[in-house]
């Protein structure tokens, strides 16, 4: 299994990796063309041992040090009458060439935007070892969710998918029975800790790659997966763009995204299980406070997300046809499909 640890040339994010793990997409996958070279090292937060405290170790000094439970959100959870703050919230973009990232900077976790993408490798790089325990916190009924729903979305043998963010291939696993012998998964994730758990749980093609540029040559998959991620990815346009450019005619993506219920006693009784109970047995399973961590962000970047109507207004600006949004499990899942025209 080649293994080398580079970052893509003039990426302006730090956490932005191309990494060849296992076989090459170009493979039958696509091709990481040579404006794709590697050439830089991984920074110091990925490498074994590094002295240096992360942003993701000051948030945990800082929240003890000055006494904050770890679920404080104080400086991102005051605004509206749901408590969400609308000064941090990501900004319709009216630009089509401005970049929208899916919320707004999260002050309480990172300081500015640019930030954001080494905040979340990191957090993943720390937890990825967690993350099963807590899907198994829910008796791992979301691996048999994100199976089911592929399934009744169109998922059948013999196709060829893409699972974007594939972590630790939760989603890959249900794509990989699904397809069957005569079909293909493959995985992309920038995060090498992730990449390293998927390796373990699934016999498939893995790149190192983010959302917003695919390593993939265009029209090449019949199904776009992407579990859990769409709120970790620095431009929303330029990644549904990339969904759209790596289907073939007629291919269908797939999004599964956390939810947050709208109405007050759901906002409220989201809030507890999510933001209080989840990280509470998180901490409890995994003894690690930056799992719990990790259960914090999630809620409040799900929470701070754009609006549900932004997100299939991309899609549909994308090229994407019958682009729609499906709250599956109110307070949990939702679901956002989309297909690519046939001509
Ligand atoms: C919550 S995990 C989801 C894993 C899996 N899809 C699932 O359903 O369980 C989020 C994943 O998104 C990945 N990720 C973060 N930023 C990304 C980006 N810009 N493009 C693609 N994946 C990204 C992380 O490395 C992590 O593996």
């Amino acid at each position: 299994m080649g293994s080398v640890c580079l970052r893509a040339r003039g990426r302006p994010e730090g956490a932005t990796l191309l990494y060849a793990w296992g076989s090459h997409p170009a493979e039958d996958g696509g091709t990481a063309g040579p404006d794709r070279a590697l050439e830089e090292p991984i920074p110091p937060s990925d490498r074994d041992g590094c002295a240096a405290p992360t942003r993701v170790e000051r948030v945990l000094r800082t929240r003890r040090a000055s006494g904050l439970s770890l679920t404080s959100k104080g400086d991102v959870m005051t605004g509206d009458s749901n408590g969400r703050d609308q000064s941090d919230a990501a900004q319709p973009s009216t630009d089509a060439e401005t970049p929208l990232p899916p919320h707004g900077t999260l002050s309480s976790y990172y300081d500015a935007d640019p930030e954001r993408s080494a905040y979340v490798y990191d957090l993943f790089n720390r937890t990825a070892h967690h993350y099963d325990t807590i899907e198994r916190i829910f008796g791992n009924g979301g691996l048999l969710y994100r199976r089911y729903s592929l399934r009744i979305n169109g998922l059948r043998p013999g196709m060829k998918v893409l699972d974007v963010a594939i972590g630790t291939a939760n989603v890959a696993m249900g794509a990989v029975k699904e397809v069957g012998p005569t079909g293909r998964v493959f995985g992309v994730d920038p995060n090498r800790g992730m990449l390293g758990q998927a390796r373990q749980k699934v016999d498939i093609p893995l790149t190192q790659g983010v959302a917003q540029e695919l390593p993939f040559a265009s029209n090449t998959f019949d199904f776009v997966t992407m579990g859990i991620a769409l709120r970790h990815v620095s431009d929303l346009k330029a990644a549904f763009s990339e969904y759209h450019r790596v289907l073939k005619p007629g291919g269908r993506v797939w999004i599964l995204e956390g939810h947050v219920a709208k109405s007050r006693i759901g906002y409220a009784l989201t809030r507890f299980f999510w933001g209080k109970l989840i990280p509470w047995l998180t901490l409890v399973f995994t003894r690690d406070r930056h799992a719990k961590l990790l259960m914090d962000y999630y809620l409040d970047t799900v929470d701070q997300c754009v609006a549900p109507e932004e997100i299939v207004e991309v899609m549909r600006n994308v090229g994407f046809e019958h682009a729609r949004m499906r709250v599956t499990m109110p307070g949990a899942f939702c679901e956002y499909k989309g297909s690519k025209s046939e001509a």
